[in-house]
């Protein structure tokens, strides 16, 4: 019989300094930054997004995140099995998140580690972990999207700044005789490297480089809108499902406009696609996470529907994981 996987309990959370448009508007503009609140509503559907505070770290808010979906689960730290974290933004170089997470949890000895695919790094870490559970390499997975992404922004860069927020989000994936994950489909193309990314690196104690987010936002765009809807196609064709057996699309969360064609193409209203980016801004490898237990818990998305994630950036890398709650 074929083994499966599937999503078992959803957790999030956000840090609890929420900044409006108006707020960054008037952070910036001392210094000397102009922007508003009419441009990046009109532009990206971003109101407000939460920012960690100083001492607070990309494990710290994906520990919060993984303890509510343990829960949501029903089971222990030690139930766990493997955790893969994805960030671009973790706590040091090395070691991963994963395990600064796996020992705050109190979940030590399963293997852990991090994937770094930028915003599609939750699709990446779903698809793997699913891989994982299918070869019986593992049982339950606490797979988990967390970033600050306010420590790589450039708040002289109005460009970028006003796009990202910090946030987590984790999901417990475990073994099952029927689905779950049915099909899933990843990609990159290292080509794009240079249209988004953190250009720094550290050597000899020192940064090299510019250790902040640069963003060509309209090739991003261009290059978004076309991969997700090869993405989507791809792996509803690899489930033998078609668009109209979409019951939710879960986006990444980077700019409405995105969503919005999105949907289009694959004819699906506005009311079918869960929108978080209003309240969350950009939070990369979080934001699908944390779009999917926000649907979850307001009860929007329910138990036995058929969900599309779909996540795109830096890489540039896209993918799409369709699933049956
Ligand atoms: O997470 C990974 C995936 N990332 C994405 O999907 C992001 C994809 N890109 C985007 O979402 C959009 O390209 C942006 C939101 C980044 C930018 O929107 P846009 O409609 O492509 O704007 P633009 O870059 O063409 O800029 C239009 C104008 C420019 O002024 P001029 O040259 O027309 O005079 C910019 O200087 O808007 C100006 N501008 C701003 N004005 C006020 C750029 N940023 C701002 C700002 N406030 N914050």
């Amino acid at each position: 019989m074929r083994r499966y996987s599937r999503i078992t309990g959803t957790g999030s959370y956000l840090p609890p300094r929420r900044v409006t448009n108006a707020d960054l508007v008037a952070e910036l503009a001392q210094g000397g930054i102009e922007t508003s609140d009419e441009w990046i509503v009109e532009r990206t559907g971003i109101r407000a997004r939460h920012f960690a505070a100083p001492d607070v770290t990309c494990s710290d808010l994906g520990l919060e995140a993984a303890r509510k979906a343990l829960e949501a689960a029903g089971c222990q730290p030690q139930d766990i099995d493997l955790i893969i974290v994805a960030t671009s933004t973790p706590d040091m170089v090395f070691p991963s998140a994963a395990c600064i997470l796996q020992n705050k949890l109190g979940a030590n000895g399963c293997p852990a580690f991090d994937v770094q695919a930028v915003c599609s790094g939750f699709v990446y870490a779903l698809t793997v972990a699913d891989a994982m559970i299918q070869t019986g390499a593992a049982k339950r997975a606490l797979v988990v999207g967390a970033e600050v992404f306010s420590r790589i922004l450039d708040f002289k860069d109005r460009t970028t700044c006003v796009l990202f927020g910090d946030g987590a989000g984790a999901v417990v994936l475990e073994a099952s005789d029927t689905p779950g994950i049915l099909a899933s489909d990843l990609h990159a193309d290292g080509r794009y490297v240079d249209i988004l990314c953190v250009p720094g690196n550290v050597a000899g104690g020192a940064v090299l480089g510019d250790p902040v987010l640069k963003m060509d936002g309209q090739a991003v765009f261009k290059l978004a809108v076309g991969v997700l809807d090869k993405a989507a196609r791809a792996t509803l064709a690899k489930a033998n499902l078609t668009d109209a057996d979409i019951d939710w699309l879960i986006p990444h969360q980077a700019n409405i406009r995105i969503m919005l064609s999105t949907a289009k193409k694959l004819k699906l209203s506005m009311d079918k696609v869960v929108v978080t980016v209003d309240q969350h801004g950009n939070t990369s490898a979080a934001s699908i996470p944390l779009a999917l237990d926000h649907a979850v818990r307001s009860g929007q998305v329910k138990k036995g529907e058929t969900l599309l994630l779909e996540g795109v950036g830096g890489g540039f890398t896209w993918g799409a994981v369709l699933l049956k709650l």
